[in-house]
């Protein structure tokens, strides 16, 4: 009963605020969603405010800098895995806070080599262990994954990544420092990143260009390349 209010709730507010069309693409992404963790059983649903998450680490830069967990939308996700002008089955994913690991989950799934998800909190980082192993054992294949437990400024990049993937996940130095360090592991080979919900460009215009606007409108999903 209480769930049924909720989502009549929603639904109401997103027809204020999107009209018709943005409701229709509200419930088709639920149902992609739906779909998607049926079929695989795992779960990647959900919102978690970083101030829950941070419980467990008390981290005074994650507080401040990380942003809430919420999964990329399947429509994004499908639109920026065709847009990519790379060969999946020789490529390497990175997803900076990769939360439960659903963009990991859907890059195995279309064909890449391997992929990686660095991730500050653990209890993410656990719940997205056993997403890809519930994959693993729905598809019957070997699959090559890595999970970081970290602060994804920490983390250097290997040079064999393709694609670095981040879906608004932290902002201020901790952004600085990632777009550096992304700079630096595309000294050597073409990277490409997708970042859904991007800061503005005189943040971004010191180390990326645009590629390819994904989607236009709020949340904007930009393609870029590593210059
Ligand atoms: C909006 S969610 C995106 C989740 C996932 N990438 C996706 O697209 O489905 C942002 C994630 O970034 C993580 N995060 C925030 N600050 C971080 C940091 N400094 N290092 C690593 N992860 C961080 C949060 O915990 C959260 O899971």
């Amino acid at each position: 009963m209480i769930s049924i209010r909720k989502w009549t709730y929603s639904a109401i507010t997103i027809y204020r605020l999107n009209g018709f069309s943005g409701l229709v693409r509200a419930i088709w992404e639920k149902v992609n969603e739906y779909y998607y963790e049926i079929r695989f059983s795992i779960d990647t649903s959900g919102r978690i405010e970083i101030k829950d998450l941070n419980k467990s680490i008390n981290s005074k830069v994650y507080a401040k800098y990380g942003i809430l967990y919420a999964g990329s939308q399947f429509e994004w996700l499908r639109k920026a895995m065709a847009s990519l002008p790379i060969e999946k089955k020789n490529a390497t994913l990175l997803d900076l806070g990769s939360g439960k690991g659903r963009v990991l989950c859907y890059a195995l799934q279309k064909g890449f080599k391997k992929v990686i998800g660095v991730e500050y909190s653990q209890e993410l980082s656990k719940i997205s262990v056993q997403n890809l192993e519930k994959l693993k054992e729905a598809k019957n294949i070997y699959f090559d994954w890595e999970i970081i437990c970290d602060d994804a400024s920490n983390y250097t990049i290997p040079s064999y990544v393709d694609v670095v993937w981040m879906f608004h996940p932290f902002t201020g130095p901790v952004l600085t420092k990632v777009l550096h360090n992304i700079k630096k592991a595309a000294e050597k080979k073409k990277l490409y990143v997708v970042f859904a919900n991007p800061p503005k460009d005189e943040i971004t215009s010191d180390y990326m260009a645009l590629v390819k606007k994904i989607r236009a409108d709020y949340p904007r999903v930009f393609l870029y390349e590593i210059v």
